[in-house]
């Protein structure tokens, strides 16, 4: 009896593992890229003169700089950097021309957060970007772009309309593009890179820096409107999305891109105005982000221009779940797909208290960002180890942090002075 009981559950369990490697591509988020992995390639670890000869031909990622540096007090040039799923970023750098520099600071990387590009640290004229000031401080000013940014070069086999340009979630950004990235600008310029990430760039770079090598390139880090557990967000939008599923809704409906200007969006904001907690008449921007205060109205149509790129539902999905559980945890598959994918039926945490407390950081955060929520950023500083600088703007909103007109002094010189310091 005992003998044939384990016999059956060792069959049971060779079954299991069997189902588990078949389903093992369709339980993650990057399934589809895996599969096609192509060679790896060395651009991401080339120099930055290499990589220059490297830029692929534009299809989407054309012309950031000659869109958004056109003071000639500034030079800027794009580098295109692959990540090991075919993912081509592009990474723009900008110095200071004039007036000469004449100390170099080194390298500052500047992320950005969900459904934007590397625009959005170069939207303000001058001293009311953060890049513009960063450079002109005597830093080599490196621009990330995560894959879905407009500002990218593509993929080597995918097009963005196909569905498997858009198969990936949070956790690829964490353990593919952020450190393709960081890599690419450390060895570019061989020195410590200081880090500042906003919203998403922020969370992407928590989880980064929790789990290993990478936050050894880092010498500081400055996080901007930063997210981990999302347990208290107000944003209407935001939480009427995430307890009326719409993610689940959406991705079942077949779709893989979200854009709030696409039939995506156009079905997510069907689904989110019908919440009595959501003024769909009201500006959209502030239901999502929290009232900006400081924002220059002359320049809305602007920022409109670009605002709101593309992300993927299966990112959207994750960040939804991350509401609904208040974890700040992996990809959840629902249990069946845990077991393959973890070998557990809740999907792995990252840990935010194993960032090294010898990172020095700088949080800087809003009393009126819904996004960010001060009672989540209470709790964010009591997990981390280290003791972080903290830059509390009572007026701010989620927004203001990278467009705000008056940024440049309420944050940016906080940054400026935690870096030299
Ligand atoms: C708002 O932006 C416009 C256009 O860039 C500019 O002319 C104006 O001075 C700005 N206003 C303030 C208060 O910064
Ligand atoms: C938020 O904004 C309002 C005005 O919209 C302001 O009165 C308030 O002081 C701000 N800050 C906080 C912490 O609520």
């Amino acid at each position: 009896m005992i003998m044939e009981s384990t016999k059956s559950r060792s069959w049971v369990v060779a079954m299991m593992q069997l189902v588990a490697l078949l389903l093992m591509e369709a339980s993650s988020c990057s399934s589809i890229s895996t599969t096609t992995k192509p060679p790896a390639t060395a651009t991401a670890t080339a120099t930055a003169t290499e990589a220059a000869s490297t830029v692929a031909a534009p299809q989407i990622g054309t012309g950031f700089c000659q869109m958004f540096v056109t003071s000639s007090a500034y030079s800027c040039s794009e580098y295109s950097v692959e990540t090991d799923d075919g993912y081509l970023l592009a990474v723009q750098r900008i110095d200071a021309v004039t007036p000469p520099v004449a100390t170099a600071k080194g390298p500052a990387f500047l992320y950005h957060g969900i459904m934007e590009g590397g625009e959005i640290w170069v939207m303000n004229p001058g001293q009311e970007s953060l890049a513009f000031t960063l450079a002109s401080a005597g830093y080599q000013v490196w621009i990330g772009n995560t894959r879905s940014s407009k500002y990218t070069f593509g993929h080597i086999t995918f097009q963005r309309q196909d569905k498997e340009f858009w198969s990936w979630c949070w956790d690829d950004l964490v353990s593919k593009d952020l450190p393709t990235m960081l890599q690419f600008v450390h060895s570019s310029t061989q020195q410590p890179v200081y880090y500042v990430g906003y919203s998403q760039g922020a969370m992407t770079a928590f989880a980064a820096f929790s789990q290993g090598p990478l936050v050894n390139l880092v010498a500081k880090a400055a996080m901007l409107s930063p997210v981990s557990h999302v347990n208290h967000i107000t944003s209407p939008v935001a939480l009427a999305a995430c307890w009326m599923f719409a993610d689940q809704i959406l991705l079942a409906a077949g779709l893989f891109e979200f854009n709030l200007n696409s039939e995506a969006g156009f079905k997510f904001l069907d689904i989110v105005c019908t919440s009595p907690q959501v003024d769909c008449t009201n500006d959209l921007l502030s239901q999502i982000t929290g009232p900006n205060c400081c924002l220059n109205e002359t320049r809305m149509p602007f920022y409109d221009l670009y605002g709101f790129q593309s992300t993927s539902m299966q990112n959207l999905a994750q960040m939804a779940q991350m509401v609904r559980t208040g974890g700040f945890g992996k990809y959840d598959f629902g249990f069946w797909g845990n077991l393959v994918a973890y070998q557990s039926l809740f999907p792995p945490q990252y840990d935010l208290s194993a960032i090294p407390a010898s990172l020095p950081m700088l949080l800087a955060h809003g009393g009126n960002d819904t996004l960010s929520d001060p009672q989540d950023v209470a709790n964010l500083i009591s997990v981390l180890q280290g003791d972080p600088v903290i830059v509390y703007v009572p007026d701010y909103a989620h927004g203001d942090f990278v467009i705000g007109s008056n940024a440049g002094t309420l944050v940016y010189q906080h940054i400026l002075a935690f870096f030299e310091t």
